[in-house]
């Protein structure tokens, strides 16, 4: 397997990074998953643009990476990945540096590393649905940048595994936000809901993606909050994400979720999200 590293692709086992990384000491990096459908990237700029976003958030001394679209596309080649279905996984951090809590001097370069692995989507969850628990949200309050700091996230996903479910959302303050790795949308009283865009959860790719297919399909629709309260009221939730794509929830914290198999609009929009794929425009 090929990998990239600031510039060089290098087999993945000889990527050698310092352990006075900021992203090793400090968790002072930034993430993105992409995924591939066939060799092609799906919502690459999309992706790109967000990853600015929390480049510019943290104050990284570059924050646009154009360059990256490229690298991707190269691992999948040159990786055999061009005919399956692939994730690209990018991180960015504030590069290597003596530990120190202030930032290293301007001209620290940043490290830049990709890699690319085969991805085959968990069909039947998507089909049957899977279990979740709520936990409460312990993350810090800039959930919108995707950094690499998800030990909060890693701890809830753990406690949803050991427990029979497959995804944990969180909830503060009565407010129930996300997943720890996936958007969260509910139905009520037939509208599609979902979490508005705040500091407390990221504005996941694929969540934009389900909000513009609703425009196009006239599926009504709204952003705002959903009280954990209000959960066993909803007719349908599902979670949307890069890997989970659309993933109904059928079962809450072991209780039955909406009629406790996956619901008509979850179905329309699996649908609609595929022919979306397979179409040209959610693509490059
Ligand atoms: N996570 N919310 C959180 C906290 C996430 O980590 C993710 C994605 C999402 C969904 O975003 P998107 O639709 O852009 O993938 C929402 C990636 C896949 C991960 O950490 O592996």
């Amino acid at each position: 397997m090929i990998s990239y590293l600031n510039g060089r692709y290098v087999p993945h086992d000889e990527i050698c990074i310092s352990p006075d990384d900021r992203g090793f000491l400090f968790a002072d990096g930034l993430y993105e998953v992409m995924r591939s459908y066939s060799g092609a990237l799906f919502q690459v700029q999309a992706h790109l643009d967000r990853l600015a976003y929390g480049a510019r958030a943290l104050r990284y001394r570059v924050y646009d990476f154009p360059y990256l679209a490229d690298v991707a596309r190269r691992l999948i080649r040159d990786n055999g990945l061009a005919q399956g279905d692939a994730l690209v996984y990018i991180q960015v951090t504030r590069g290597a540096v003596p530990r120190s809590h202030r930032f290293p001097p301007q001209d620290t370069p940043l490290t830049v590393y990709a890699s690319a692995t085969p991805f085959s989507p968990r069909r039947e969850e998507q089909e049957q649905g899977i279990h979740v628990i709520l936990v409460p949200d312990q993350r810090w309050a800039r959930c919108d940048i995707k950094t690499v700091s998800l030990l909060a996230n890693t701890l809830a996903h753990q406690q949803a595994f050991e427990t029979n479910s497959l995804e944990a959302l969180f909830v503060r303050d009565g407010v129930v936000l996300e997943g720890t790795h996936s958007n969260l949308f509910a139905v009520f009283n037939g509208t599609l809901t979902t979490p508005p865009r705040t500091n407390y959860l990221l504005p996941g790719i694929t969540r934009q993606v389900v909000l513009d297919l609703c425009e196009k399909l006239s599926i009504p629709c709204r952003e705002r909050s959903v009280l954990a309260s209000e959960l066993d009221q909803a007719e349908e939730l599902m979670i949307t994400g890069t890997t989970v794509e659309i993933t109904p929830i059928v079962r809450l914290n072991g209780d039955k979720a909406g009629s406790g198999s996956p619901g008509r609009l979850t179905k329309k929009l699996q649908q609609a999200f595929l022919e979306f794929v397979n179409s040209s425009s959610g693509h490059e």
